[in-house]
C-alpha cells in the first residue's frame, strides 16, 4: 500500500465499503495495520479519521475528524452537545489529558432536581431541556487541534460535512435503538425531528442542519459555538424548553489540560483520566488492591478470579462515592487513595472464599439499562502517537432533547451529579456532597480513556461506554491480555462482570458465565444480577506488538470498527 499515491490511498478509504484490512471476528487476532489505525463505534468515522492521518495528518486531527463523524452517524453517543475526555501519548513518551467535560450551569442549584418532597425527580435530571450540562465536545476538539494538530481544519471537516449532507446508512443495531428510544424522543422534541422518524437498517439519513453546522465551525471555529450566534441560538433554544442554559454559559466554558493519573502495575504504566472523572483513580486502586495476588494461578474468569476483583472493586467504588467530585472544588486526596499502603490496608478485610458486605446501608431501586449510550474511540497515527478519547451525551440520544436547527442532540449529564445524598443516579452510582451540584461545576464521570505502556514502551490504547461499568471493563481487558496473553481481539471478546460497592450485587454479562460459577459466588454470599440480553461496555482497542504491528480490539457488542493502513 505504500507505495500507492496518498490521495489514491485516501479515495480508496472514503470509498471502499471494507477496513484496508479486513476483519476476523472469529480469529484471535483483529484487524492489523502497520502504520496507523483508528476503532470507533462506526465505520465511516474510523475511516475519515484513518484518511486524515493517510493525508499526513497526526492522531489529533484524526481525533477531530473522527469525534465530528460520531456526531453525524451515531446520534446515540456520538455528539455534539456532550463533552469527553481525551488522553495522549506522544511519540516522544509525554503525556497528558483534556478535560472537555460539561458544566453545571451558572443558575444551576444544589437542589434543582428535588420535588416538594425532598425527593429526586429523576425524570427531570434526565429527560429534556433541565437534564442539559453546558456541551464541552467543539471547546475540546478545537483546543486539541490548536496545540497539536497539523493539518488545517477545513481539510478534517470537509468530509464530516459531505457524510451530513449525503447521509449515512442505518445499521440494524441501529435501528433497533432507534425503536426502542422514539416515543421519548418524541415525548421530549416533538414529532418532527429528524430522529422522531422511523428508520429501517439500510435506510439513508441526511442531516443538512448538522451539515450548516459544522460549516459554521469551519467558517468561525470554536467560536461560533461559545461566542457567537450559535451561542445565542442554543441558550434560546434550551430556554424555551424549560432549561436554564444561558449565553454567559457557553462563554465561560473552557476545556481544561490536567495532568493524567499515572500508576504502575508489575511491568506496566498505566495512564488514564483524573477528576473530574473517577475512571484513573478508580482503575489505579483496583490494580493496587489485586497486584500482590497471584491472578494467573486463579484462572481466568473462574470463581476465584470473580472473588478477588470483586472485593477490589467493592472497595474502590466505596471510595469513589465518598472522596471524588471536581477537583475545582473538592480538595482530592489522590496519592493517599493510590498508596499501597492504604490500599493494602483496604484489602485487610478481604477473605477469599467469602463477600465483604458493603456498607449497612439499603441500596436504592434500580434499573439496570443496557449501558453503553457512551462511545470511545482509539488513535495510534504512523508517528507513534496515540490518543485514547472517550465522549458521551449520557444517556441514549443524551436528554431525548434535539435541536432541530442545528441538528444535534443535547447531553442530560446533570444526572451524573449527585442529586440528592444516598439517591442513585441512572447508573445505580451514589454520591455525596463532593459530588453534589454547584455552579460552573464538572458532574464526576467514570469514563476512564487509557494508555499502557510496557517496559516504557506504547503498549495499549483503550477505553469504553458503559457508565459505572467501565472502569471494570477496561481493567478486564488490560487483565485478559497481560496475565492471560490474550491478543487484543480476544481480550475485546470475553465475557465481563461488574462490581461498583452498592448496590451489593456482582453483575455479570448473560453470555459466557455458567450456573456453576454463579451457584458457587452465591454460596460466598454474593449477591447476582445477571439481566436479559445485558452487555458490559463496548471496549475499542489498539495494541501495538512487540514486531510493531498495530492490532484492534473492536468490540463485537456493537458496530464498531477498526480501519488501519
Ligand atoms: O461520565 C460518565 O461516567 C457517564 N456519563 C458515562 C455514560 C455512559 O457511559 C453511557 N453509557 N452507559
Amino acid at each position: 500500500m505504500k507505495n500507492y499515491p496518498i490521495w489514491l490511498l485516501t479515495l480508496y478509504l472514503l470509498l471502499s465499503c471494507q477496513p484496508l484490512i479486513k476483519e476476523v471476528q472469529t480469529a484471535p487476532l483483529g484487524v492489523t495495520a502497520k502504520n496507523a489505525m483508528v476503532v470507533s463505534a462506526r465505520e465511516e468515522a474510523s475511516k475519515i479519521g484513518v484518511a486524515v492521518m493517510a493525508q499526513g495528518g497526526n492522531a489529533f486531527d484524526a481525533m477531530f475528524a473522527t469525534e465530528l463523524a460520531l456526531a453525524v452517524t451515531f446520534p446515540y453517543a456520538g455528539n455534539l452537545g456532550g463533552g469527553g475526555f481525551m488522553v495522549y501519548r506522544l511519540n516522544n513518551g509525554t503525556t497528558g489529558s483534556l478535560d472537555y467535560r460539561e458544566m453545571a450551569p451558572l443558575a444551576a442549584e444544589q437542589d434543582m432536581y428535588l420535588d416538594d418532597m425532598g425527593q429526586h425527580d429523576r425524570k427531570l435530571s434526565t429527560l429534556g431541556a433541565m437534564a442539559i450540562g453546558v456541551p464541552g465536545t467543539v471547546k475540546g476538539i478545537f483546543e486539541a487541534h490548536t496545540q497539536f494538530g497539523k493539518l488545517p481544519v477545513d481539510q478534517l471537516i470537509d468530509p464530516v460535512i459531505d457524510l451530513a449532507r449525503n447521509g449515512y446508512v442505518v445499521t440494524a443495531k441501529q435501528e433497533e435503538r432507534l425503536n426502542q428510544y422514539r416515543d421519548l424522543i418524541r415525548e421530549t422534541s416533538g414529532q418532527q425531528v429528524l430522529y422522531a422518524q422511523t428508520y429501517k437498517a439500510g435506510d439513508t439519513v441526511k442531516n443538512p442542519a448538522l451539515a450548516s453546522t459544522l460549516v459554521r465551525l469551519r467558517e468561525e471555529g470554536a467560536n461560533a459555538f461559545y461566542n457567537g450566534s450559535m451561542a445565542e441560538q442554543m441558550s434560546q433554544f434550551i430556554q424555551t424548553k424549560g432549561g436554564i442554559i444561558k449565553k454567559e454559559d457557553f462563554e465561560q466554558y473552557r476545556a481544561y489540560w490536567r495532568r493524567p493519573i499515572r500508576f504502575s502495575y508489575q511491568d506496566l504504566d498505566i495512564i488514564s483520566m483524573g477528576p473530574p472523572s473517577s475512571g484513573g483513580l478508580c482503575l489505579g486502586q483496583i490494580m493496587g488492591m489485586i497486584a500482590p495476588y497471584d491472578l494467573e494461578s486463579l484462572g481466568h474468569n473462574t470463581a476465584a478470579y470473580v472473588q478477588h476483583l470483586t472485593e477490589a472493586e467493592r472497595r474502590a467504588y466505596a471510595d469513589r462515592s465518598h472522596y471524588l467530585g471536581d477537583p475545582d472544588f473538592v480538595a482530592i486526596p489522590t496519592a493517599q487513595l493510590l498508596d499501597s499502603a492504604y490500599l493494602r490496608h483496604r484489602m485487610s478485610t478481604f477473605s477469599p472464599t467469602k463477600a465483604t458486605e458493603s456498607a449497612n446501608m439499603g441500596y436504592g431501586e434500580i434499573n439496570f439499562i443496557e449501558s453503553d449510550e457512551t462511545t470511545h474511540y482509539s488513535i495510534v497515527d504512523p508517528m507513534g502517537n496515540a490518543v485514547s478519547v472517550t465522549t458521551t451525551i449520557n444517556g441514549a440520544y443524551g436528554s431525548k432533547l434535539f435541536d432541530p436547527e442545528l441538528g444535534f442532540f443535547y447531553n442530560n449529564e446533570m444526572d451524573d451529579f449527585s442529586a440528592k445524598p444516598g439517591s442513585p443516579n441512572m447508573f445505580g452510582l451514589i454520591g455525596g456532597q463532593a459530588n453534589a451540584i454547584a455552579p460552573k461545576k464538572r458532574m464526576l464521570s467514570s469514563m476512564t480513556p487509557t494508555i499502557v505502556e510496557r517496559n516504557g514502551e506504547l503498549w495499549q490504547v483503550l477505553g469504553t461506554p458503559g457508565g459505572s461499568t467501565i472502569i471494570t471493563s477496561v481493567l478486564q481487558v488490560i487483565l485478559n491480555t497481560h496475565h492471560f496473553k490474550m491478543t487484543m481481539q480476544q481480550a475485546v471478546n470475553q465475557p465481563r462482570f461488574h462490581h461498583q460497592w452498592l448496590p451489593d450485587l456482582i453483575q455479570f454479562e448473560q453470555e459466557g458465565f455458567s450456573e456453576a460459577l454463579m451457584n458457587s459466588l452465591k454460596n460466598q454470599g454474593h449477591g447476582i444480577y445477571q439481566g436479559e440480553g445485558r452487555v458490559i461496555g463496548k471496549v475499542d482497542a489498539i495494541m501495538r506488538h512487540s514486531d510493531g504491528i498495530l492490532e484492534a480490539g473492536a468490540d463485537p457488542r456493537g458496530d464498531d470498527t477498526a480501519v488501519g493502513f
